[in-house]
């Protein structure tokens, strides 16, 4: 028997995972070094709908959200949670500085290479543009600018980022962030609308299958970091959504009756052929369904911005009087 010396929580989270009778791993080991750069393909896929709706919406209307933004002339900071390569919020931000708007951008990630290379890449694109990268948790970073006598802040969380969390998740991070803003503070979420299953089924299981990359590298992730012995050919990705619900759903399905080892666990893990693990969660949503979350975690919808297909909605919140 191999001995356990104190697991890290990627490894607490595997041995969890794959431990339960329906077998899970989380969305938010997707992103290594690798998975990361396959992101960075899928966003710019034609399948993967969303990236293009966003940026349609930020090219079309980004007066308009300049005008709400500043509401009635006030001065503004915005922050950014989990900026990733910054490719829709450069719009924004440029379109900002040539109308000479006197900001802050600060872009805040868990990752100090994807803050730092952020930083470098817009000094480069926006000249003129104020920045401030923040390495660390969002809440810590957001509760250090609560009360600090800067200007008004809008937090960023764009890219249907927010889909990914689980109903509880959804409203834990939408009070922690009302909590740490202080009253005339905004946010400005994407929120992924649902539409014909066929069009997200593609997104989701793209014929290059970049998805279904993304989805093993997973596996390739523990092997790698925990020592572990999955044979990737012996699984495949498989993408389900449900109309009603609104949820995409991502799989890797067994292909065989197999045994994975897992070093650093010091465990075997039976699978049976079909077996499925259950990796990640996309929520789409209906104008409702973000309404009564707004509501929900005290928030009130300033307005709402949509491209001209009607796929994807950006939505500015201020906080409820
Ligand atoms: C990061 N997140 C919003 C993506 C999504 O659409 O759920 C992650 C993704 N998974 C597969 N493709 C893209």
């Amino acid at each position: 028997m191999e001995q356990i010396i104190a697991l890290d929580e990627f490894a607490q989270d595997t041995l969890k995972g794959l431990s339960s009778e329906k077998k899970y791993l989380f969305s938010k080991y997707f992103y290594d070094k690798k998975g990361s750069e396959i992101f960075r393909d899928i966003m710019r896929m034609p399948e993967y709908y969303l990236t293009n709706c966003e940026l349609e919406i930020f090219q079309t209307q980004k007066e308009q959200i300049l005008s709400e933004f500043k509401n009635g002339g006030a001065h503004f900071d915005i922050l950014e949670l989990g900026a990733g390569d910054g490719l829709k919020t450069k719009v924004l931000l440029s379109h900002f500085v040539n109308r000479q708007i006197d900001f802050t951008y600060s872009p805040i990630d868990i990752s100090g290479t994807a803050v730092t290379n952020l930083v470098e890449d817009l000094k480069d694109d926006i000249p003129g543009l104020q920045v401030n990268g923040l390495n660390g948790d969002y809440f810590k970073m957001l509760d250090s600018f609560k009360n600090n006598g800067n200007p008004r802040k809008i937090a960023l969380f764009l890219g249907s980022n927010i889909g990914n969390f689980n109903d509880a998740q959804t409203l834990d991070f939408l009070l922690k962030l009302r909590n740490s803003l202080n009253s005339t503070d905004q946010v400005f979420i994407g929120f992924d609308l649902k539409k014909e299953e066929n069009i997200i089924l593609k997104a989701y299981n793209d014929k290059a299958g970049h998805t279904a990359a993304f989805n093993l590298n997973l596996l390739v992730r523990i092997n790698r970091e925990l020592g572990a012995d999955f044979n990737i050919d012996n699984f495949y990705h498989h993408e389900v959504y449900d109309n009603l619900s609104g949820r995409a759903e991502s799989f890797l399905i067994s292909n065989t009756t197999q045994e994975v080892h897992i070093k650093m666990l010091g465990m075997t893990f039976p699978f049976l052929r079909d077996e499925k693990i259950y990796t990640e969660m996309s929520q789409k949503y209906d104008l409702q369904m973000i309404e009564n979350l707004a509501d929900k975690t005290g928030f009130q919808i300033v307005r709402n911005y949509v491209d001209k297909r009607q796929y994807f909605m950006n939505s500015l919140w201020k906080l409820k009087s």
